[in-house]
């Protein structure tokens, strides 16, 4: 079998001059102001997240998805390969989660035929790094131009997040605010860039502390927090403060003001998981160690803060100035398997 590069490089078109076969890349990002909870009463279709948040895209982590159109096929056809190109074992959930997507591309797009899509990442999948954030941004690029649609990103960031809510921010490069909205119709709910990458050029260190697949999702953790957990109405109330707070600290690039919020948002996020019922608790021992760590290291004069998603991988946020330092320092701790590093990333493209 050749590479994945090999295999499916390249846009093709059909006599009238349609794409018919796309490849688009799209980053990971990692949130700094956290999404965690539905919109309560609105269509689960649309994926409208209880709370606002804001990200930054990380060039380092990428995914690569090819659509092409299958007029041949009765079903769309899925395939994950792993970053040396080899395709996984099949996973029918993420296979049935990309086919209902795919519908709302076609309904986007206005229709098509069948899609056969072939998706790579190059980092670790469903262990806390994101994925499926970059996943469904490089899908909705993917498939809407495959189908001869060229989207504008404020549509392709809302297509983006009815895949995955984090997805919507993907589709932008650098820092990026995704708005909750109002609007029962999910319209007022997209994505927008803050600040180009080189606006503050930080870098993240993630510590890998497992490579494990989390035991339970985002969209079942989050659903189940909203729920049970009995501080789930705090946390939408106090949101639009941190938002602020991240929107001032970036525009100022002070690092100690977005480290407070950046930390804070991480806490309360997990605090708010360990309230439902029953309690979710993603980190383990070696999480712990981290964040007790990174404060450590903070206090003594390095500029580095700590943010962890839905799963026990530590991204260690810092000045570029830092970085080397900080993933020197990251290998010492005890249960940390390996570190990967990344700058800020551009957004979604087709290549
Ligand atoms: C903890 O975007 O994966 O990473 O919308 O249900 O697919 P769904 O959830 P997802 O949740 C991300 C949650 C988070 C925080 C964040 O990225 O904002």
């Amino acid at each position: 079998m050749g590479s994945f590069a090999t295999r499916f490089a390249g846009d093709s078109c059909c006599a009238r001059g349609t794409p018919v076969k796309t490849t688009a890349i799209a980053h990971a990002n990692i949130a700094l102001v956290k999404y965690w909870g539905k919109r309560a009463g609105t269509a689960p279709e649309l994926n409208l997240p209880a709370v606002g948040s804001l990200s930054i895209t990380l060039g380092g982590l990428s995914t690569e998805t090819t659509a092409e159109l299958a007029p041949d096929l009765a079903e769309d056809d899925f395939c994950m390969l792993d970053a040396a190109g080899e395709p996984l074992p099949p996973d029918p959930r993420m296979v049935r989660r990309v086919r209902a997507f795919l519908d709302l591309v076609r309904d986007r797009a206005g229709g098509g035929s069948r899609l056969r899509v072939v998706s790579r990442n190059d980092f670790p999948t469903g262990a806390g790094l994101a994925s499926s954030a970059s996943g469904f941004a490089a899908l909705a690029l993917a498939g809407t131009r495959a189908l001869g649609a060229d989207l504008p990103p404020g549509e392709l960031s809302s297509l983006a997040r009815c895949g995955s809510g984090s997805a919507a921010r993907s589709v932008f490069g650098g820092f990026v605010e995704l708005e909750r909205g109002t609007a029962e119709d999910g319209h007022d709910c997209v994505a927008r860039p803050l600040a180009a990458p080189d606006h503050w050029p930080l870098r993240v260190v993630v510590a890998v502390t497992t490579e494990q697949h989390k035991a339970i999702g985002s969209t079942a953790g989050m659903q189940r927090t909203a729920e049970t957990s009995p501080f789930f109405a705090a946390w939408v109330e106090s949101h639009p403060a941190d938002l602020a707070a991240a929107r001032d600290a970036i525009a100022a690039r002070d690092f100690d003001r977005l480290a407070a919020v950046t930390e804070l948002s991480c806490l309360s996020m997990h605090g708010l998981m360990l309230s439902a019922r029953p309690g979710l608790v993603y980190w383990n021992a070696a999480t712990v160690e981290l964040i007790h760590s990174v404060r450590a290291w903070r206090a003594a004069g390095v500029p580095c803060c700590f943010t962890i998603d839905a799963g026990p991988q530590v991204k260690v946020v810092c000045e570029a100035s830092v970085a080397d330092e900080v993933r020197a320092r990251l290998t010492e701790v005890p249960g940390v398997l390996r570190t990967i590093e990344s700058g800020l990333g551009q957004e979604a493209r087709s290549v």
